[in-house]
């Protein structure tokens, strides 16, 4: 019994300190993501009125479905990088959008939201997504690794 205590009593703070982080690292600028996603969309209008990126762009996103004009920009995040999307976007020098947008910018906040969209879309396609349930359960493992120590010794 006092085993099982002292189990309880050692995992508890790691437990918490679990509760908390996870829904946090999950969460981490899921509301950008969705604001980039409904500018890129349509679904929420450029504040100058530019026009919606999906008329002409495809995108493999869920709840995305874009045109065939212009190239596919699910990978653009990895192709330009943080960086080279920020000047692309405050830009859009491209000559079939160049005309377009020159005097209907995006705004820093529209161009940050549509950089953390595509962002996650390169993140949701790479290998490393789901890295917080495997250190969730290797946390657990450990925890009860050492609590069946703990008990062992106690009544051993
Ligand atoms: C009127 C159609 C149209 C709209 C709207 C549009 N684009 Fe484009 N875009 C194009 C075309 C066509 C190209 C290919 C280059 C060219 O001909 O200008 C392109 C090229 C690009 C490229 C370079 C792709 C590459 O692989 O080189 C990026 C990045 C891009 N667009 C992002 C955007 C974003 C972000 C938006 C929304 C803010 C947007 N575009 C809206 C037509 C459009």
């Amino acid at each position: 019994m006092a085993g099982l205590f002292t189990f309880l009593f050692r995992c508890t703070p790691l437990l918490l300190l679990l509760l908390i982080a996870l829904p946090a690292w999950a969460g981490q600028g899921t509301e950008l993501i969705g604001s980039g996603k409904a500018l890129f969309t349509g679904a929420q209008k450029f504040s100058k009125g530019g026009a919606p990126c999906v008329s002409c762009h495809a995108f493999a996103y869920p709840g995305v479905h874009g045109g065939n004009l212009a190239p596919d920009l699910t990978r653009m995040y990895e192709g330009f990088g943080e960086q080279g999307m920020k000047d692309v976007l405050k830009s859009l020098e491209f000559p079939t959008m160049k005309r377009i947008y020159a005097d209907k910018p995006l705004t820093d906040e529209e161009i940050s939201a549509l950089i953390a969209f595509a962002r996650d879309a390169g993140e949701k396609k790479s290998p490393d997504t789901g890295k917080g349930p495997v250190a969730a359960g290797t946390a657990l493992f450990f925890c009860g690794l050492i609590g069946l120590t703990l008990y062992k010794r106690r009544i051993g």
